[in-house]
């Protein structure tokens, strides 16, 4: 099980140090929340914030485009030196043409998936994409409650992976904490992202995240 933070519940003004903080305390990947103000209520920060990152640590990137037609920008997000990219089912017209341009760039392909949108929605992709990252609360803030009827919809995601023998990680996102998390880890998530859990005290919450793997 990996840990990945998500630096939207970050202070920006201490962003150095905290992603200093984040590596000695043991962060598997550092999760960047790009918002466009059209895809979800609210606006979050672009391309200098996301190499602002790289170029503070080699731990992997992981962009969550939360954003309105991501092919217009897909390229200058491979050349942002990110390792992960994923981008929503919803609204999005000609998804195997963008998870492709991904995957061929070698940056792992996601697709991302709203609490009410249907998983019957991913048939078509499921076995190209490299992750799937379930949202479990409604994207565009950090600090929300997670939506429990989110642990059935992820059971079935697992169920669907072992019974087609896909390879695909599954992420989780949104509202996690503690007790979640382990309820996560023995259903078999891959990756927990994680934002105010975090951020509120990082090496605390990070030291006890780590026994959980
Ligand atoms: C929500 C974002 C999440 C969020 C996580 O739109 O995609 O990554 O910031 O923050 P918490 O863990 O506080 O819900
Ligand atoms: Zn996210």
């Amino acid at each position: 099980m990996k840990i990945a933070p998500s630096i939207l519940a970050s202070k920006f003004v201490n962003l150095k140090k905290d992603i200093k903080l984040l590596e000695r305390s043991g962060a598997d990947i550092i999760h960047l929340d790009i918002m466009d103000g059209h895809f979800v209520p609210n606006i979050s920060f672009g391309f200098p914030i996301v190499k602002a990152v790289r170029s503070l640590t080699s731990l992997p990137l992981d962009a969550h485009l939360m954003i309105e037609n991501p092919e217009r920008f897909i390229d200058r997000f491979i050349d942002s030196e990110v390792d992960m990219i994923s981008v929503h089912i919803e609204g999005n017209y000609h998804i195997n043409r963008i998870l492709n341009t991904i995957k061929k760039s070698k940056v792992k392909a996601g697709v991302a998936i709203n609490p009410g949108t249907p998983l019957n929605s991913l048939e078509e992709v499921l076995d190209i994409v490299d992750f799937v990252l379930v949202m479990s609360v409604n994207p565009g803030f950090s600090g929300q409650k997670f939506i429990d009827s989110s642990i059935e919809k992820i059971r079935k995601l697992c169920k669907i992976r072992e019974k087609e023998n896909f390879g695909f990680e599954i992420e989780v996102d949104g509202g996690l904490n503690f007790e979640i998390a382990k309820v996560l880890k023995e259903m078999g998530v891959d990756i927990l992202v994680f934002g105010s859990f975090i951020f509120k005290d990082i090496e605390k919450a990070l030291n006890e995240l780590r026994k959980l793997k």
